[in-house]
């Protein structure tokens, strides 16, 4: 490995600002800040950039319904995004957003770039347009059936399940996600980048294909197997104008239209470090044009058309100083339970409940790190899995040893260490993993990487097993020997903290305090403790996973067990009467409720459902059916509903959780207080029981929200 310094520019991909985290950014987020850090301490220089999506028609859709602006809307979601980074000890240098002028000027000139290198062209073509809603459809509010693999309820743009990407009126059976009804098409004048040109197919191939300056292919094997699809069946040009109105950027010489959030959102990258640049007193061209410089992109394999197709045609035909990634790194999905992550399924896991629920981020920053590889998979979070790695792993194996040594040194020998011991062969065979796991951290290879560190961690707990630390204290005249044994131990653990350092950057820092130790980088391997640098007292490191308090309240079994039946199965085979049965309808009773009678529309807007959050959840004293629930509906006064789910949820699993009340339903006075209103679920009564299941909403609905 050569000793220059590299000048790395690493990105994840730009949430959209409509919605709260959930772990499936922690995850990409986590997998990228392990390697920045991993590269940091390297040496290498890293900028480490990301920013908020903040165009499209959803965006502009929801803050019209809430009565906001769409900047008000994203400036809102954009405020609630630090606490989860500094949460998870996620270390981004900058937080930019796409709607900024650094991204409207460097999307225009991009733009303009490409319009001279003729490849992009105008025409008119028919677009779907809602009457009702007296607006052209943007791709992702028009439902229907896949045109390439036949999935049924995809949206316009791309589908979910064969990742084909395509033209709206492709889709089959197309109708309005805003009215409900089936779109008119309707004429108009398009901007188009000519994608079918053949110098872009040319050099499409090559990039895909290709490698970057450190030898190593662009994109992953998978992912070029994609790109070869996708490009062999012919690569069509690509639509990046929409109609006003819209929330984007506006096409240069083009009044009225806008360019496509896909257009100007990978630009926010750029965007981004051109603001860091600023920020830090930086030339973004000069830093954007180093020939040192490396462009690397993390993104979730959702996004792979677009970052290694679009993204680097875009950047390559625009010319310096822009200059195409080398390399986009791609991750599979978080799934719970081999299951797809979702609120109404239960396994939605967030990460403010996770936290909220006192589990430490460092559980869940070496979990992910356990279970990443550099390859496209899937990372499956199950309860035992978690509980186990932690537990078993991280406590048991590594920290264990700081609390089995360290305790002597500090009391027995003033925190002083053998340097004699520092010379021991466990020490050397410790040191002499450092290059391996390097190398992992470096090609994305954690899960490995924490295999090795915990088979080096046995190693250190076999040798003190083997020495009895605890015997030799006994006597006094084994003093000498249990410095030196408790010394190979504590500096094993100073090896097994450098190596973890990456993905437990806390409590690294922590153990470098007690350890009066320089902060821990790879050229820390061979600089050891030492006597003249006494340790302090050990403190704390880090707990176990409660599994009662924390992993079955985060995870409720009910929910877990349900969303790992597999719906065929569910479906009983005797019910050919009911040939779609889902899981609910498997579990429901045999008569159906009869439908009551008909209420016209005023009827029912006289009831104001909203979406509440639950801020607080109790058992009532004296009452054995009830949970007092303190809900949010957004508008800064909590409301008081005392509901009769007692019998069906522990109140500690509803705490931070979406549901929906009647907000206006008059109050009720109880033996217990006031109830304010009622919260909605669904229930069957059978002759094996009753079921209640609260109403939740879907992901990116927020408190307050009105149902209709
Ligand atoms: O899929 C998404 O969540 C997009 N907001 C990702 C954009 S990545 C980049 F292009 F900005
Ligand atoms: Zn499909």
């Amino acid at each position: 490995m050569s000793n220059a310094k590299r000048n790395i520019f690493v990105t994840t991909a730009l949430p959209y600002a409509n919605g709260a985290f959930h772990f499936g950014h922690i995850l990409e987020y986590v997998q990228a800040d392990i390697w920045v850090r991993h590269e940091r301490m390297c040496g290498n220089n890293v900028h480490f950039v990301c920013a908020d999506d903040a165009h499209g028609a959803p965006i502009m859709i929801a803050a019209h319904k809430q009565g906001i602006t769409p900047q008000e809307f994203v400036a809102k979601i954009s405020a609630g995004r630090q606490q989860y980074l500094d949460n998870f000890f996620i270390q981004f240098d900058h937080w930019h957003c796409t709607e900024s002028p650094e991204n409207t000027e460097l999307s225009q000139d991009i733009y303009l770039r490409l319009k001279d290198a003729g490849l992009i062209y105008t025409t008119d073509i028919e677009q779907f347009y809602d009457e009702e809603a007296g607006m052209f459809l943007a791709d992702r509010f028009i439902k229907g059936t896949c045109p390439k693999c036949g999935a049924p309820d995809q949206y316009g743009d791309a589908c979910e399940k064969c990742s084909s990407v395509y033209s709206p009126t492709d889709l089959i059976d197309p109708r309005s996600a805003i009215s409900g009804t089936t779109p008119v098409l309707k004429t108009s004048t398009h901007y188009f980048f000519r994608l079918s040109d053949p110098r872009a197919q040319q050099f499409l191939r090559e990039w895909t294909g290709g490698k970057a300056a450190d030898g190593k292919p662009h994109v992953q094997a998978e992912v070029l197997a994609k790109d070869e699809e996708w490009l062999n069946g012919n690569l069509a040009d690509w639509d990046i104008s929409r109609d006003a109105p819209y929330f984007g950027i506006e096409i240069p010489g083009a009044p009225g239209k806008y360019f496509y959030v896909w257009l100007d959102a990978p630009i926010g990258y750029l965007a981004s470090f051109k603001a860091y640049c600023a920020k830090k007193g930086m030339d973004f061209v000069h830093e954007l044009t180093r020939p040192d410089t490396e462009q690397i992109h993390f993104i979730g394999k959702d996004i792979i058309y677009f970052h290694t197709l679009f993204w680097p045609a875009m950047l390559h035909f625009a010319g310096k100083p822009y200059r195409v990634p080398d390399h986009v790194n791609v991750h599979g999905f978080m799934t719970v339970n081999g299951q797809k992550m979702s609120k109404s399924r239960g396994t939605g896991i967030s990460p403010l409940d996770y936290l909220k629920l006192g589990m430490n981020a460092e559980w869940m920053r070496y979990y992910l790190a356990a279970k990443l590889n550099s390859r496209v998979e899937d990372v499956d979070f199950t309860k035992d899995d978690f509980q186990a790695r932690v537990n078993s792993d991280l406590i048991g194996k590594y920290v264990n040893i700081a609390s089995r040594a360290a305790g002597f040194i500090f009391k027995r020998f003033e925190g002083r260490v053998s340097d004699e011991a520092m010379k021991d062969k466990v020490l050397s065979g410790i040191r002499a993993a450092a290059d391996e796991i390097r190398d992992d951290y470096e090609n994305r290879e954690y899960a490995r990487a924490m295999r090795r560190i915990m088979q080096l961690a046995d190693v250190i707990n076999e040798y003190v097993d083997r020495e009895k630390p605890w015997e030799l204290a006994k006597n006094p005249e084994q003093a000498a020997r249990l410095q030196y044994v408790a010394s190979v131990a504590l500096e094993g653990f100073r090896l097994l903290t450098l190596y973890l350092k990456p993905v437990l950057p806390a409590t690294a820092e922590r153990v470098e305090k007690f350890l009066n130790c320089e902060p821990l980088n790879w050229s820390s391997v061979d600089a050891c403790l030492a006597s003249s640098r006494p340790i302090s007292k050990f403190e704390h490191l880090m707990g176990r996973v409660d599994r009662e308090k924390q992993l079955d309240v985060l995870l409720p079994d009910a929910t877990a067990a349900q969303a790992i039946k597999p719906e065929k199965k569910a479906a009983p085979k005797a019910a050919p009467a009911a040939p779609a049965a889902s899981i609910a309808a498997a579990a429901a009773p045999a008569e159906v409720e009869a439908v009551a009678d008909v209420c016209t529309i005023d009827d029912f807007s006289k009831i104001d459902l909203r979406v509440a959050r639950v801020v607080k959840a109790e058992d009532v004293e004296g009452a054995d059916k009830l949970i007092r629930l303190e809900l949010d509906i957004g508008d800064g006064r909590n409301r008081q509903v005392f509901a009769g789910i007692k019998a069906y949820y522990k109140p500690e699993t509803l705490t931070g959780r979406l549901i929906v009340m009647i907000a206006n339903l008059a109050p009720r006075k109880m033996r217990f207080g006031v109830s304010e209103g009622m919260v909605l679920a669904a229930s069957y009564q059978s002759d094996k029981g009753r079921g209640v299941y609260l109403i939740t909403p879907f992901e990116g609905a927020e408190p307050g929200m009105r149902l209709r």
